[in-house]
């Protein structure tokens, strides 16, 4: 995601009819504006008491949130599996097994043509509100592959994640594919990656298999994400927790003891003053679950808790082939009955704890960077009232318009 344009020293983007800051009085502005300064955001507050800036951008009474940050992708990879989802419409079910599918495909496919469909998604991401952008390898499976994967995302996206315990490949002794993973595997990626994560779910790795990974990839310094209890109860948030992962994603069945257990890991945070030491954000990915026909991710369940959840768009060619956050807080607000705020702070602020970098990006404050998204629509609400509209209307990221829609 570049920005690599000069920056105007000061820009003042005022007449914002909504800001929805994100901040940690959860300060909603009516008729506000915002100093740019370099990349980062340099004050906020009423339009009329606006100091002078070098460049001054009218809003135009539009609503204003900060970039959405997504936390789980998965954007590196070549095919289709349009056939695949067609038949789960008419009432198959989801299976693991279709990775490989994607996996044949994406080997097949040269440097050239993986760094162009990534390059894709990222300009359909930015386009959409997304200023942070997460993404995992996962479809080589292979030492090499899984490293040419790994260094394709690097040159793309924000912070790239190992999943080469996506799922053990065909004809492979899973024993034996546990043992590479953890090993030259996870040295070919780690030049390139920050994360790694792990399947942990029937038909993918089990407990003991996925706290193997984790180990190795904690030791060799990568932070930890289990994709959990997705298509039914299981170790996911127990191994996640154990392990001080940052994050589960997924969480669709959960037993209250895997809601306390979570709860738990967030004693040494503040919620008021959004600071502290963060535990295991549970992540939800709500176009996944209406492509997969899973039970939604309980975020209100969670919220009440007292658990961090983060949205995320789970952009992948078999659950969820879709990189657009205003579609995930629209079904977070329709279906997941998150209310409108829940859901944007899920959105960005609840992904930037999952990927540590709450200091930096996830809401509108001074000293952090100027990740900005403007609506076509004057209040945020808009996202659900209008499904499927589109209402991204500009996108600053890092102080940079990197996107303003035709109009
Ligand atoms: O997050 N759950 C595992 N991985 C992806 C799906 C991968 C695929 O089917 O290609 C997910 O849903």
């Amino acid at each position: 995601m570049s920005s690599d344009r000069p920056h105007p020293r000061s820009t003042l983007i005022t007449n914002i009819g909504e800001l929805t800051t994100i901040d940690p009085g959860s300060r909603v502005l009516r008729d506000a504006a915002v100093v740019v300064e370099h990349d980062r955001i340099a004050w906020i507050g009423p339009a009329a008491d606006a100091p002078a800036a070098d460049h001054r951008v009218d809003a135009g009474g539009r609503a204003m949130l900060p970039g959405w940050v997504d936390s789980h992708t998965h954007l590196v990879f070549a095919g289709d599996r349009s056939a695949e989802f067609e038949a789960r419409m008419a009432g198959e079910s989801y299976a693991a097994g279709g990775i490989n599918v994607t996996t044949r495909a994406t080997r097949a496919a040269s440097d050239a043509e993986l760094t162009g469909l990534v390059a894709g998604r990222v300009r359909d991401a930015v386009r959409g509100g997304t200023t942070y952008l997460e993404t995992k390898t996962g479809y080589g499976l292979q030492v090499d592959e899984e490293a040419r994967h790994a260094r394709i995302a690097a040159e793309q996206v924000d912070t790239v994640t190992f999943l080469g315990a996506h799922l053990v490949p065909e004809g492979v002794d899973a024993d034996a594919y546990v043992e590479q993973v953890r090993g030259p595997m996870l040295r070919g990626a780690l030049p390139y990656v920050q994360w790694a994560d792990v399947f942990c779910e029937t038909g993918a790795f089990d407990a003991d298999q996925s706290r193997a990974v984790l180990a190795a990839c904690a030791e060799a310094g990568l932070g930890l994400r289990v994709h959990g209890n997705q298509l039914g109860h299981g170790p996911g948030v127990q191994v996640a927790v154990e392990m001080g992962a940052a994050s589960v994603d997924h969480v669709n069945y959960l037993t209250d003891a895997d809601v306390d257990l979570l709860a738990g890991t967030w004693s040494g945070w503040d919620r008021q003053a959004a600071a502290g030491t963060p535990g295991t954000v549970a992540t939800c990915l709500p176009a996944c679950d209406l492509s997969t026909r899973q039970p939604l991710a309980p975020g209100r369940r969670l919220l009440e808790a007292g658990v961090q959840i983060a949205l995320a768009s789970n952009c992948n060619p078999g659950t969820s082939y879709t990189t657009s956050m205003n579609v995930n807080v629209m079904i977070a607000v329709l279906q997941m009955h998150l209310t409108p705020a829940q859901a944007l702070r899920a959105a960005t602020m609840g992904g930037a704890i999952a990927l540590g970098v709450q200091d930096q990006v996830g809401s509108i404050e001074v000293g952090k960077y100027a990740d900005l998204h403007l609506l076509d629509a004057p209040a945020a609400i808009h996202l659900a009232y209008r499904p499927g509209m589109p209402l991204t209307h500009s996108v600053w990221r890092r102080g940079q318009q990197v996107w303003s829609a035709p109009h």
